[in-house]
């Protein structure tokens, strides 16, 4: 798989520890609180796993909660369309809630599950996401934690797929066009 990537952009330690400082970031705003976690399935699985792992030398009590969204199917460019494939049932109203999303593209499935999740009457409600790409925006979206800010390059691997291949990748990656076009 090494062959189909073009340059590592961040080695498995410069995420580990890039980590390390999200997870004080929130421990700091929610010291002795509890806090549900959402990972929002697939992409964020990996990150959502080293986070929590993080958090849990800190004095907070996590939650876990998992949800699938799909807005991209197996291609490539955003359909702009968020389907819910899998829910939550476990009531959120006066809980913390912290969506964990790899990354922010376009900003619709964020948008979409914020006002989705704020219905549901969370005592607050914030956005963390390993990767941002401000450059994609189509809809106004803003995360509260942030790992790394991207350009607008094919990412692949530490959760990120192409056509569901490379997410077991240690590390993030930029894919050959060749991959792709
Ligand atoms: C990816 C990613 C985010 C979303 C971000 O999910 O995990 O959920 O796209 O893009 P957006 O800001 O343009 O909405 P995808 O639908 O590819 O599913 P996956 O998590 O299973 O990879």
């Amino acid at each position: 798989m090494r062959n189909d990537i073009d340059t590592i952009l961040y080695e498995a330690e410069t995420i580990r520890e890039r980590i390390k400082v999200m997870a004080k970031e929130i421990e700091k705003d929610y010291r002795g609180e509890t806090v549900v976690m959402i990972c929002i399935l697939r992409g964020a699985s990996v990150f959502f796993c080293d986070l929590v792992r993080e958090l849990g030398d800190l004095d907070l009590d996590v939650r876990f909660e998992f949800m699938c969204v799909s807005s991209y199917g197996s291609g490539t460019t955003s359909s702009g369309e968020v389907r819910i494939v899998k829910d939550i049932n476990t009531p959120l109203a006066d809980r913390h809630v912290i969506v964990v999303e790899d990354i922010i593209d376009s900003g619709n499935t964020l948008s979409y599950l914020k006002r989705l999740l704020a219905q549901r009457n969370p005592k607050s409600l914030r956005i963390c996401a390993l990767l941002d790409k401000p450059s994609r925006r189509k809809v106004e979206l803003e995360g509260d934690y942030i790992g790394f800010t991207v350009e607008d390059k094919f990412l692949v691997g530490y959760g990120l797929d192409y056509a569901e291949k490379y997410r077991n990748l240690k590390y993030i990656g930029v894919l050959k066009p060749e991959i792709y076009q």
